[in-house]
């Protein structure tokens, strides 16, 4: 098969006609800050969410930290989560003074084990944050049942899981508090971006000042012709608010995003009907056994023989194929090591899964015949190895 004439990344954002112009628009309206378009953005995922809050920032990391301030995290707490993960999870968890208590993988699903979430739960443990890693959601329900009983709070890093389904309820629908992600590498972005889904307007009224400077009246409250130009600074917040520039692109994406998650889902399961033929190389994300519906946000293929995963990366790097390891466990990086005392060999199943794991390019735009060279690449590397 001959090489492909460019370098196919992981992923690459989709940016039609209609968000240029809208972009270019806003660029010429006057008004660039956190506004009316952001203000319609929020409107419109509220409304993707069945009328639940969503409140955007420039992060899902930045959301992620404003949730866990607006429950009451602080120094002294314990959250729960997963090990098998990107580092704004538990750092987030660090950041804010608690302890990440990480709980080893599920090695079906590659998300957090729910069967290991009780015994890791103690006097002071205040949350848990599953991940619904690469889009597959986490199985909820058991992690909800702890939750109540112990009475913590449950916030979902929810990054990948875009569209996802979980029993017949969309991610974001039902639960205690999700937070998303708009990155560009993301099923739907605003060029950087996140949102937090929630329902308590106490948390949603301290999230809000978090992300404006504590002060409690809008900037366009405040600027727009008819605003009130006065304020009042209630609270030390710092500065992570949307801009309309980023709203109107995520305006649009918002609108495409079941057709992205489709497409992204019919590439993902061509993969899986190639690599079937690769079952002794490769072991792939299982299919749970609860009803759900994957993002297909990220497609991970794990290399049964762990020796060989650094070369496959090369390999495929060589053939102008981008992939990557996500995520080497974060209990292995050296900030978890030396502050909570984390080591090799604390959550094996995530190790194992980390030291094999290459995730292949995967995005709207990815031509059959560019996934089908993708394909080619990766069984001639094995074809190569074993001669
Ligand atoms: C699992 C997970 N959580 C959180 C984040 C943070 O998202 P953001 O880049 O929007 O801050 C990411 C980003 O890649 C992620 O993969």
């Amino acid at each position: 098969m001959q090489k492909v004439s460019k370098f196919l990344p992981v992923s690459v954002p989709g940016a039609d006609e209609e968000t240029i112009e809208e972009v270019v628009n806003v660029l010429k309206s006057g008004w660039l800050a956190t506004g009316p378009l952001t203000r319609r953005f929020e409107e419109d995922l509220s409304k993707y969410f069945e009328g639940r809050t969503a409140m955007c920032f420039t992060s899902a990391t930045v959301g992620l930290q404003a949730a866990l301030s607006a429950i009451g995290i602080k120094a002294g707490d314990e959250v729960i989560t997963t090990s098998f993960t990107f580092a704004a999870t538990a750092n987030v968890i660090a950041a804010s003074g608690a302890r990440p208590v990480f709980v080893d993988t599920d090695e079906n699903t590659f998300n957090i084990d729910p069967n290991g979430i009780a015994a890791a739960c103690t006097s002071k443990t205040k949350a848990i944050m599953p991940v619904h890693y690469a889009g597959l959601p986490v199985d909820l329900d058991p992690i909800y049942e702890i939750a109540k009983q112990k009475n913590l709070r449950v916030i979902e890093d929810a990054a990948h899981a875009f569209g996802a389904v979980y029993k017949n309820r969309k991610i974001g629908t039902f639960g205690d508090i999700q937070v998303f992600s708009f990155h560009p590498i993301k099923n739907m972005t605003s060029g950087e971006g996140g949102c937090v889904v929630s329902d308590s307007e106490a948390e949603q009224k301290t999230m809000s000042l978090l992300r404006f400077h504590g002060i409690d009246r809008s900037i366009w409250d405040r600027f727009s012709k008819n605003g009130n130009s006065s304020y009042d600074v209630v609270y030390p917040g710092l500065k992570s608010n949307m801009s309309d520039i980023q709203s109107a692109i995520g305006i649009h994406q918002l609108q495409k995003v079941e057709a992205f998650n489709e497409e992204r889902r019919r590439l993902a399961a061509r993969y899986r009907r190639a690599f079937a033929e690769l079952e002794e190389d490769l072991f792939l994300q299982g299919i749970p056994d609860y009803d759900f519906v994957h993002s297909g946000h990220l497609f991970p293929v794990c290399l049964r023989d762990a020796s060989g995963r650094d070369d496959f990366l090369d390999y495929l790097k060589e053939n102008s194929v981008g992939a990557v390891p996500y995520y080497t466990p974060l209990h292995l990086f050296t900030y978890y090591r030396e502050t909570f005392g984390y080591k090799k060999g604390d959550f094996p199943k995530a190790e194992y899964i980390g030291a094999r794991v290459a995730c292949l390019p995967l995005y709207c735009g990815l031509k059959d015949e560019e996934q089908d060279y993708v394909i080619h690449i990766v069984g001639q590397f094995f074809d190569k190895r074993r001669r």
